[in-house]
């Protein structure tokens, strides 16, 4: 088949990435799974790329008391495995930028060390810009932390210039609830301004997330019908195949809702059905997701059943593997409530989205990988093929395929070959790799990449996060009752009898899974 090319346009141009100024990383956390499996070797694809600067160096920081070259060794191994194109000469080059310190993360001592390192770090590569510290530890580390920074002044400008300013990455969860978040935003904001703290939110880094915002903004023929006098509903999926796998202790306390659905879930909604924002910036475009967020109708507690549900996967079988259920899970507690499953009707009251339902799903064990949103299209208001049995014409549905598949299709009505009237649903699809032919980044390249230059746009404002966790106030509340529990499913399964019901007695009916 021949393969269509994206044609060029002056806008090409800014398709080439901007290269990181200096700077020098922190992680703390730096012997565990997330820096290995996710922040060395998105790191390591910069540094191939060009992109980092030569006076870059990571100093790693955990509580596993390890050299620097035992860190290289573990670096060197992870970042191998992630890939079989790996240079052995540039994989030596990178190396050489990474260093270790082992300590307690609430003893300020470490801190003055870690000064001190820098320091001596600084001289060495020349490094006049800024220090990141990255949190890759577990959230109730952040808040001491980000006080040693602050305490030790790490926190502060390293030089006289802004671009100097030490910044901060937090990773998700961001607190647990209302209350928690607002206390960590206000710890952290002690010591950190806003302007330095990157909350980081992976889904905001993956390509075709952030193609929503091309998709509906630098396309004017879409606006003009996205909106309730166009859209019938709109379904947005996150499905995973994979259970709760290493993480039980984590996942055990935090559930499908807290994981999952308070950021990327809303994060998605929120580009979906955002006003247009006035610039391609940080704040225009936070701005707008907040407004969109804060629109969202709240929760009512006397109708919660019929507005959001709640399973948990029982055992079964994916792809042929029989899998345990949930709470067979290594470090899951025999007896947990805690949900893999959630699906909510939501809707967000403003003039373009009045009364058009928002139905979420996401879960872990589901049959497969399937993230999505797709756009339904009202259907056309009067059938003119009645006369040959054509009453119901389905509608036009727009699918943003966010992963495994990354694509886009939109389905329509066309003649088939054949009788007069002979017609079906065709898929018009465009797909990423067909088309450009190039792996899609690890998310966490592009967020990484992105501090390093300073640009908050893919992160989350701390009101996005707090209004998040205000709308999902009552459910957590509800959820905590004694009396109330998931409804079970079996692994391996797409969907189950309550979630269907949530979708079906308005007349309406899940996308099925793709077929991957
Ligand atoms: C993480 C969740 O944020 O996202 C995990 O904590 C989940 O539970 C993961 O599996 C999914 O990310 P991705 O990029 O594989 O869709």
């Amino acid at each position: 088949m021949k393969k269509i090319q994206p044609s060029l346009s002056p806008q090409d141009i800014v398709c080439a990435e901007t290269a990181a100024p200096p700077n020098a990383i922190v992680v703390f956390g730096a012997s565990g799974d997330l820096t290995h499996r996710k922040l060395l070797v998105s790191i390591f694809r910069i540094f191939t790329q060009d992109l980092l600067d030569e006076r870059f160096y990571l100093l790693g920081c955990g509580r596993k008391k390890l050299t620097d070259e035992d860190f290289r060794k573990t670096a060197q191994q992870a970042i191998q495995e992630s890939s079989s194109d790996v240079s052995a000469k540039d994989l030596n080059a990178f190396a050489e930028k990474l260093y270790y310190m082992d300590g307690d993360y609430n003893d300020a001592v470490f801190y003055e060390s870690i000064k001190a390192r820098l320091v001596q770090l600084d001289k060495k590569y020349k490094m006049d810009g800024c220090h990141i510290f990255y949190l890759a530890v577990p959230p109730f580390l952040y808040s001491s932390i980000v006080h040693h920074l602050g305490v030790s002044a790490l926190s502060c400008i390293n030089g006289s210039d802004s671009k100097q300013r030490a910044r901060l990455i937090v990773e998700k969860p961001f607190g647990r609830d209302l209350q928690s978040a607002a206390e960590l935003n206000d710890k952290i904001r002690r010591c950190f301004d806003e302007s330095q703290i990157y909350r980081i939110d992976h889904y905001l880094g993956k390509e075709t997330v952030q193609n929503i915002l091309m998709f509906r903004f630098a396309n004017a023929i879409f606006e003009p019908v996205w909106n309730r006098n166009y859209i019938d509903h709109v379904q947005i999926t996150i499905a995973e195949s994979i259970g709760v796998e290493h993480r039980g202790s984590y996942y055990d306390k935090a559930g499908a809702l807290r994981d999952i659905f308070q950021n990327h879930m809303l994060q998605i909604l929120a580009l979906v059905a955002m006003e247009p924002p006035a610039s391609f910036e940080a704040d225009p475009i936070r701005d707008e997701k907040v407004k969109l967020l804060r629109s969202i109708r709240p929760f009512n507690s006397n109708e919660l059943d019929s507005l959001i549900v709640r399973g948990q996967y029982g055992s079964g079988s994916i792809n042929g593997e029989q899998v345990v259920g949930y709470r067979a899970e290594p470090e899951i507690d025999p007896k947990s409530k805690a949900e893999t499953f959630v699906a909510a009707k939501l809707f967000i009251d403003n003039w373009r989205w009045k009364d058009v339902p928002f139905y979420l799903r996401t879960g872990k064990r589901l049959r497969t990988k399937d993230t999505e949103v797709a756009i339904f299209f009202k259907k056309v208001p009067h059938s003119m093929f009645v006369s040959a049995g054509l009453t119901d014409i389905p509608p036009n549905v727009l699918v943003l395929q966010i992963q495994p598949e990354e694509a886009i299709s939109l389905g329509f009505q066309a003649k088939r070959p054949g009788s007069k009237i002979c017609m079906s649903t065709l898929n018009m699809n465009f797909s990423y790799k067909n088309i450009f032919g190039v792996e899609m980044p690890e998310a966490y390249q592009r967020l990484l990449l992105d501090c390093m230059l300073g640009d908050q746009t893919l992160f989350n404002r701390y009101d996005s996060v707090e209004i998040a966790w205000q709308l999902l106030t009552p459910v957590i509340d509800a959820w905590q009752d004694e009396d109330s529990a998931p409804w079970l499913y079996a692994a391996g399964s797409e969907s189950f009898a309550q979630t269907d019901t949530l979708i079906e007695s308005d007349g309406r009916a899940w996308r099925k899974l793709a077929e991957i």
